[in-house]
């Protein structure tokens, strides 16, 4: 994917951000995920007075796709505010390892500024389906 694609991905997160809803962190978080087919699907934040309903935009962003039946990822861009890059949280790492695999992940600023990685570097020895197979099973 070239640099301008990735860079109208950050972009396109960035405004996914304004439709946070962060009343309680005031830390707005956007995300946007393109198919390998080249649609786009977009999330935001959207947190609960029930603080451990919220959910991150990352996953509004693959839940959204995977509901409408995506399943191939080529890229996902998370933009937040912030001077060092916001990676994705410990949760919406584990999603995106199961989901969308191999995606490249670009982190995003206000700033413009941008950092690729992957899901393989953030989420090394990583739990999945595999494991199930091979449980005990009483
Ligand atoms: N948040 C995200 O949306 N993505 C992340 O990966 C990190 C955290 C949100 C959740 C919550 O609404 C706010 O940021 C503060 O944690």
């Amino acid at each position: 994917m070239s640099e301008e694609s990735l860079q109208e991905l950050v972009e396109i997160a960035k405004t996914a951000r304004l439709h946070s809803i962060a009343p309680f962190s005031n830390f707005l978080v956007g995300a946007a995920v393109r198919t390998e087919a080249g649609k786009i699907y977009t999330g935001c934040n959207v947190e609960s007075a029930s603080y451990g309903l919220t959910v991150c935009g990352e996953r509004v962003a693959i839940w959204k796709a995977l509901s409408e039946g995506e399943r191939d990822f080529a890229e996902l861009a998370i933009v937040a505010d912030t001077e060092s890059l916001t990676p994705p949280c410990g949760t919406c790492r584990q999603i995106i390892w199961e989901f969308a695999k191999h995606a490249k992940i670009i982190l995003g600023n206000l700033k413009g500024e941008t950092q690729e990685c992957s899901i393989k570097e953030l989420l090394p020895l990583a739990f999945d389906a595999r494991f199930l197979s091979g449980a005990q099973k009483d």
